[in-house]
């Protein structure tokens, strides 16, 4: 079978974890610390914390931030559910609006009419590794004083204009779960330009300790989010050959839309001036149901999957706000119910390679 992604660990990243687990410090140590120079130094004038995953990245932006209950927060009615769920975790309101079925990212014509008074903040994701409209999100942002945040969980290595996603928002987070180019088993990157923010992040990470205080200094109520120092070694080493990785996925995307034909499905789009990572290539179908295409490729071999959730569909949210999401949002909806995601990794092979387009095409 083949997956719809593996991770690219070699016998180099091993070793770089099991030299730390020779040291016997195992908990956030020196490899962290080196972890977040070097994310700093790839984005450029960034600060970062590495912490447990990346869904406790934006609870920590979030909380940062200071937004809580009776606050808003706009975000995608189609991306994976922890976008959502971290506004609900600290007591805000998600506010939910559609997407634009090419890019699969939030719909910027629809985000004014959901702003009120109580909006305190737009989470927007760069979907399956495609940056969103970056300049139109900043805008909007400026224009009603709202706080640009980047849910990059899939999206390390986008650019849009020359410059990477990450580096666009008051801060951002990326996951490093093993469906991303590069993985820590759990992981996360928080990122921002604002040091004085990445240290408050970092407070929040490791119980609330303020390292400046003295020893009753624990200034918060945090949490503990920290990375292991042996999963920051981990990533280090891959991320020592992230471009190759980069190329090795955009070589097999490009192949794939130049080579899958099949009047049953629509391709991803790429407009000038983004360079997608992809984190997943995500086809909607249009002449075959989800199933039948899932079972169909399952039989051929291959492994495929819905790309994420139409959020405000799922039983937590459509019970919280009585939401009838088909109508209210069209296009998420449509791209849970008939998007698929295909595998693309790094090691595929050309056999596998153009087995998957002989069997998508197919369908
Ligand atoms: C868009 C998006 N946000 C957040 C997350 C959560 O990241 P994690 O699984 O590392 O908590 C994911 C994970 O897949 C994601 O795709």
């Amino acid at each position: 079978m083949i997956p719809i992604t593996k991770p690219y660990i070699t016998e180099t990243d091993i070793a770089a974890v099991t030299d730390v687990l020779k040291t016997g410090m195992l908990v956030q140590g020196e490899n962290v610390l080196a972890l977040e120079q070097y994310v700093g130094e790839y984005l450029g004038n960034s600060h970062v914390v590495a912490v447990s995953n990346g869904t406790a990245t934006m609870h920590i932006m979030l909380k940062v931030n200071g937004i809580s209950a009776g606050d808003e927060v706009i975000v995608p009615a189609f991306s994976y559910i922890a976008t959502a769920n971290v506004v609900e975790l600290v007591g805000a309101t998600p506010i939910f609006v559609d997407i634009n079925l090419e890019t699969f990212n939030i719909d910027i014509s629809k985000i004014e009419e959901k702003i009120t008074p109580k909006t305190k903040a737009i989470l927007s994701v760069h979907e399956f590794g495609l940056a969103a409209n970056i300049e139109a999100i900043q805008a909007i942002c400026t224009k009603h004083n709202l706080v640009f945040l980047e849910d990059a969980a899939c999206a390390l290595g986008a650019e849009y204009n020359g410059s990477k996603t990450g580096t666009f928002g008051q801060s951002a987070s990326f996951s490093l779960h093993p469906r991303k180019a590069i993985t820590s088993g759990e992981g996360g990157l928080i990122v921002s330009g604002d040091k004085a923010f990445i240290e408050k992040c970092k407070i929040l990470r490791n119980h609330g300790v303020n390292p400046v205080a003295g020893h009753t200094g624990f200034t918060e109520a945090g949490f503990n989010y920290r990375m292991t120092d042996f999963q920051a070694a981990l990533v280090l080493s891959q991320f020592k050959r992230f471009q190759e990785i980069l190329d090795a996925k955009q070589a097999i995307a490009k192949q794939f839309l130049a080579e899958i034909k099949n009047s049953k499905l629509t391709l991803p789009k790429v407009e000038e001036g983004y360079y997608h990572s992809w984190q997943s290539f995500h086809i909607i179908l249009n002449g075959i149901s989800q199933v039948e295409a899932i079972a169909k490729l399952k039989e051929a071999g291959i492994a495929a999957n819905y790309g994420a959730q139409c959020i405000p569909h799922m039983d937590f949210y459509k019970n919280k706000y009585n939401f009838n999401a088909a109508e209210l949002f069209p296009n998420a909806f449509n791209a849970w119910q008939n998007g698929l995601v295909i595998p693309l990794y790094p090691q595929l092979n050309n056999n596998e390679i153009e087995h998957i387009i002989h069997s998508i095409n197919q369908l």
